[in-house]
């Protein structure tokens, strides 16, 4: 619990995420001194409907953090780079949904339900990890503590939100446009998108593996704290409005069984198990749509290869992948440091 309504700031609040983040605090009656909302300079004059208030979008500014309990950053590296350090001098906390401060090792990395320990030190600034590792660690970090992972097959099936809002109405526009025979001129998606998918489109790297492959296994490391564990991620992005499915193939370092697994899934809070076998009916993005739960099921041994077994986690990456994993954790710094 709160020790007492915090002064709260969002940056990037007309973006996917920062909608979401307001859904979010809404939805859980977030105790809020004040709310202030930060955007661009695109989105100067527009104003944000927020319980009975209507807020105002800011541009950051020098000193614009002052008074501020905790800042919640979804706006870019870039802005978080400049701009969480300032609020830090400036006296809040951040809480950043990017990338900018991830490897940092005095930086910690915090999935509320895996290593909430983490939050104890920190130097002002917390991170969110990347979505697709949130939503499979919040299915493997509780079978790691269990039987140890020693390495994971991952291939991801990611939704065009995960690009931002921008991608996903384009998403909406070229599917529209396909079917009507038009032509769709796209801005922020680099390929045909439509009755269509594509490996992921983060910057490649020398390794020949993407960023979004790489911070997969960087994260997973670092929040199981355990740098012996080996992922190989293939990121795809799939024409899907919001949620991210992913694929896992898990060899662990202890024997497991199928049903042990399930018995350790199915007592992690945030993580339902989803599944009808006769049915042949498994978790889907529409139904992670807008959950803050995160769905997993489909366990089974891989025939090909001992100790190894295969699942099936979804998850709404915009609300357990950023949203509110974000507020559960400024939810724990108010608490645990009673601001
Ligand atoms: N989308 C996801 O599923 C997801 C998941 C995890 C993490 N993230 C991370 O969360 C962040 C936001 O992602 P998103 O998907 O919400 O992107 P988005 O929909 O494109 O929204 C970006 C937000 O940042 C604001 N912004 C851009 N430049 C700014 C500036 N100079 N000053 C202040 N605000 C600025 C935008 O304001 P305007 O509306 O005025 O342009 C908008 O509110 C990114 O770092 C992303 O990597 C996203």
């Amino acid at each position: 619990m709160l020790k007492k309504p915090l002064h709260l700031a969002i940056v990037g609040a007309t973006g996917a995420v920062g909608q979401e983040i307001l859904n979010v605090l809404e939805r859980r009656a977030f105790p809020l001194a004040s709310l202030r909302c930060f955007a661009s300079e695109r989105s100067k004059g527009q104003t944000i409907q927020f319980r009975e208030e209507t807020i105002p979008t800011e541009v950051l500014a020098p000193g614009c953090f002052s008074g501020v309990d905790i800042a919640l950053f979804s706006a870019g590296k870039t802005v978080s780079l400049k701009y969480a350090p300032e609020a830090v001098r400036e006296g809040a906390l951040v809480v950043d949904n990017s990338s900018a401060f991830r490897k940092d090792p005095s930086v910690p990395l915090v999935i509320p339900e895996i290593n909430p320990h983490a939050l104890k030190q920190h130097n002002g600034i917390v991170s969110c990890p990347n979505c697709s590792t949130i939503i499979m660690l919040m299915a493997l970090g509780p079978l790691h503590r269990a039987f140890k992972i020693q390495r994971v097959v991952a291939a991801t099936y990611q939704a065009a939100s995960g690009a931002g809002a921008v991608a996903m109405r384009e998403l909406e526009m070229e599917t529209r446009a396909v079917l009507e025979g038009k032509t769709f001129e796209r801005t922020v998606i680099p390929h045909p998108y439509a009755f269509n998918l594509f490996p992921h489109n983060s910057p490649m790297t020398d390794n020949g593996y993407v960023e979004e492959e790489l911070k997969m296994l960087d994260e997973t490391r670092k929040i199981l704290e355990d740098p012996s564990i080996w992922v190989n991620a293939t990121c795809v992005r799939v024409p899907v409005l919001r949620a991210h499915a992913e694929a896992l193939n898990v060899t662990f370092c202890n024997p497991v069984t199928v049903s042990q697994a399930y018995e350790v899934l199915s007592q992690v809070p945030g993580l339902t198990i989803l599944e009808n076998w006769k049915e042949n009916r498994f978790a889907m993005p529409v139904d992670a749509s807008g959950q803050d739960t995160v769905f997993c099921g489909r366990i089974r041994e891989d025939l090909s290869f001992p100790q190894t077994l295969d699942l099936w986690v979804v998850g709404d990456q915009l609300l357990k992948g950023a949203a509110l994993n974000a507020v559960q954790i400024a939810e724990l710094l108010g608490t645990n440091t009673g601001i």
